[in-house]
């Protein structure tokens, strides 16, 4: 099955056409236009996203059919929820026009569930069973993934996501929007140790009956790093790259030490990471040091497919295309929705 894949949820306008079956999937495009216009604003504005997909979609969809060698496809899927509702719209629509002029089944996806198969695009060895953890600008979940499509929450963020934090932080550091890569750039160049922030939500006698086992909250290390960078001894410029890895260094220990709770707990093999945080390298590296030793693999996506990417909607709409599930026309977008399959622990 050739399957095209379209993803307007936030802030890139994203197409992709992938063929295959089960989890032998072939992507043979992928085209990813960021909207840079939000960096002016600081961050997301959800007007201005919305009519940026508008002017866009067209062509990104021509570009991926184009370099994918033909406009022949078997099915559409499509991101529907979560994510800005105008931005979602603007793919759904899109999706069911091309899809009905064509006489194709179109399936709706949850964009986390796309985050989730990510990897595997990359990495063959990344299926399930494993634990993963999702880590973007809008979520943060613990999730042991017992076979695609049966998801267990083990534990997510009280608060800001993992991608929020960095975001936040990266403000009040002053540097540029989307902070992320910014702050993990700047937390290169520091020693450790002249800073310590405490780890959120993590002491030695919790015990998996206890709901913070595996939650996780960023909003008070936030407040940490703003209490640091407002301390009148501090000189940001010469501070910098301290608070930024103390920071870094607390909300990755944190992350690092619930996903071992999870792998062990339930005797996972394989971590899977996904989402744009996936993308800092100093966290995929901290999680092998704790797992490999283990026996335990761990598969991150490179830094295009961590973040948004239309493949990962694709991979995932085959998967439920393959099990012969359909969206109607009625099909809508939804600001929050949970992801399909997924039980709370
Ligand atoms: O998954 P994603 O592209 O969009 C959402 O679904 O939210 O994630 C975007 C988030 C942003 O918060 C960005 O700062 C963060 O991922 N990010 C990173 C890195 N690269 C992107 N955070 C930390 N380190 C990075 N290298
Ligand atoms: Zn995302």
């Amino acid at each position: 099955m050739r399957v095209l894949g379209i993803e307007t949820s936030c802030d890139e306008t994203s197409a992709s056409v992938l063929h295959g079956s089960g989890n032998a999937v072939t992507q043979d495009s992928l085209v990813i236009l960021s909207q840079d216009v939000h960096r002016v604003f600081g961050g997301v504005v959800p007007e201005i996203a919305s009519r940026a997909h508008l002017t866009s979609i067209v062509p990104v969809v021509e570009r991926a059919l184009a370099d994918a060698g033909s406009d022949t496809v078997d099915a559409v899927a499509v991101t529907n929820a979560p994510g800005l509702v105008g931005a979602l719209l603007v793919g759904v629509s899109f999706a069911k026009a091309y899809a009905f002029a064509r006489v194709l089944p179109v399936i709706g996806v949850h964009h986390m569930e796309g985050h989730l198969f990510a990897t595997a695009l990359e990495h063959p060895d990344a299926l399930p069973p494993f634990t993963a953890l999702l880590v973007s600008g809008g979520h943060t979940m613990l999730i042991d993934v017992e076979a695609w499509g049966r998801y267990r929450l083990l534990g997510r963020t009280r608060d800001d996501a993992a991608g929020e934090a960095f975001d936040k932080v990266a403000k009040l550091l002053g540097l540029p929007y989307p902070g992320g890569p910014h702050v993990e750039r700047v937390a290169a160049g520091a020693d450790p140790g002249a800073y310590r922030f405490s780890r959120p939500m993590l002491r030695r006698n919790q015990s998996p009956q206890d709901s913070e086992f595996y939650d996780v909250s960023f909003s008070g290390l936030k407040t940490a790093v703003l209490n640091a960078v407002r301390a009148p001894e501090v000189d940001l410029e010469r501070d910098r790259p301290a608070i930024a890895r103390a920071f870094q260094d607390a909300l990755i220990e944190t992350l690092v030490e619930k996903t071992v709770r999870a792998v062990i707990q339930h005797r996972r093999p394989r971590v899977v990471l996904g989402g744009g945080v996936a993308g800092n390298a100093t966290l995929i590296a901290a999680m092998r040091d704790r797992l490999v030793p283990r026996g335990v693999e761990v598969f991150a996506p490179t830094a295009r497919l961590a973040t948004d990417n239309a493949a990962m909607i694709a991979r995932a709409g085959l998967f439920h295309l393959e099990r012969g599930e359909r969206s109607g026309l009625d099909l809508n977008a939804f600001a929050a929705q949970p992801i399909p399959g997924l039980v709370a622990a």
